[in-house]
């Protein structure tokens, strides 16, 4: 079976941190990389959580920090939901390995370079990092064979009525790469909210029985609370691993390729993704958009990753 080779780009939070696991165990995902970039929390938290989850899960890949504010140079932060760590809700490993030497964009433009193979880039926070690679370096496109990214919506938002967090935080990142012509699949709020965790999904984590399970259902249920104070929702959405779980079984959504643009300028909806998905307009489609989630699937496979995990 050949594997797919990713580089992940991310946030660690809560869904970035089993969007890594998930990523790390599953046989068909070859994670030659992590890369983070500001937005759960500051540039150093979500970077420290990075390397302290691949402790924690033995996973042994580089991790290089990323950019810690977006393209027009703005940063905050989502507490409300991740807590002042950016990953509250149990104790976790010092870091056991250094962060690499590179800075984010270099650690992915090399290991673009150097594959033999085109590679995918999932993005699970803010898209500044993929916006600076693809600026600084147009040549390595070709060498990029798609980029999937969790982040906006093709009806409402949950950083501000329409603008969803991660694009929200750096729209203009996210135009670049919208127009950048690589093909793109977006994983938004209309699928991830599909991807809720239940009461039975905790019920399947806590049969593992690992040290692993144990602090996922820590982080899990901080997870559940902020959630269900903020938005009202009982069972969190595990937004992140759906990007990575369409890679690896694509029937695992179904999806329309239709034109995505996002809101640069409105005076409420600014960072909006405006998703034509009945093609009532002319422009051209530029990206997949996924709209229904198989639950059962998805979860079958975050738990197999989470239980390989916690064996290793
Ligand atoms: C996205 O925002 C972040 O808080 C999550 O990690 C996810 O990537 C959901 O809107
Ligand atoms: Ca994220």
């Amino acid at each position: 079976m050949s594997r797919i080779p990713i580089i992940l780009d991310c946030d660690p939070g809560h869904d970035d941190a089993l969007a890594i696991i998930l990523a790390a165990y599953n046989p068909k995902i070859d994670l030659r990389g992590i890369v983070t970039v500001s937005g759960n929390g500051a540039i150093d938290k979500v970077t420290y959580n990075a390397l302290s989850i691949c402790t924690l899960a033995k996973i042994s890949v580089p991790v290089a920090q990323g950019s810690g504010v977006s393209i027009l140079g703005s940063a905050e932060a989502a507490t409300d939901i991740h807590g002042e760590t950016a990953l509250d809700g149990a104790p976790l490993p010092k870091p056991g390995f250094e962060l690499s030497k590179e800075s984010g964009i270099e650690l992915m433009a090399r290991l673009v370079r150097e594959s033999s193979e085109p590679i995918t880039i999932v993005a699970t926070g803010p898209l500044t990092n993929v916006a600076i690679l693809l600026k600084l370096y147009p040549e390595l496109k070709s060498k990029i064979k798609e980029i999937v990214f969790m982040g906006g919506s093709a009806s409402r938002g949950n950083r501000t009525p329409y603008a969803e967090f991660n694009i929200w935080m750096d729209p203009e990142a996210t135009d670049i790469v919208l127009h950048s012509g690589l093909k793109l699949t977006m994983c938004g709020l209309d699928v991830t909210h599909q991807a809720l965790v239940t009461k039975e999904v905790f019920t399947r984590l806590e049969t593992l029985k690992t040290d692993l399970s144990t602090t996922i259902i820590g982080l899990l249920k901080f997870f559940a609370q902020t959630y269900n104070d903020v938005f009202e929702m009982p069972d969190p959405p595990l937004h992140d691993p759906v990007a990575i779980a369409v890679l690896i079984d694509p029937s695992v959504v179904s999806s329309r390729f239709v034109n995505v643009e996002v809101e640069l300028d409105g005076k409420y909806t600014r960072g909006a993704t405006v998703v034509d998905i009945y093609k009532r307009e002319e422009r051209a489609a530029n990206a997949t958009v996924a709209l229904e989630l198989d639950a059962k699937k998805f979860w079958d496979l975050m738990i197999d990753a989470i239980e390989a995990a916690g064996k290793s």
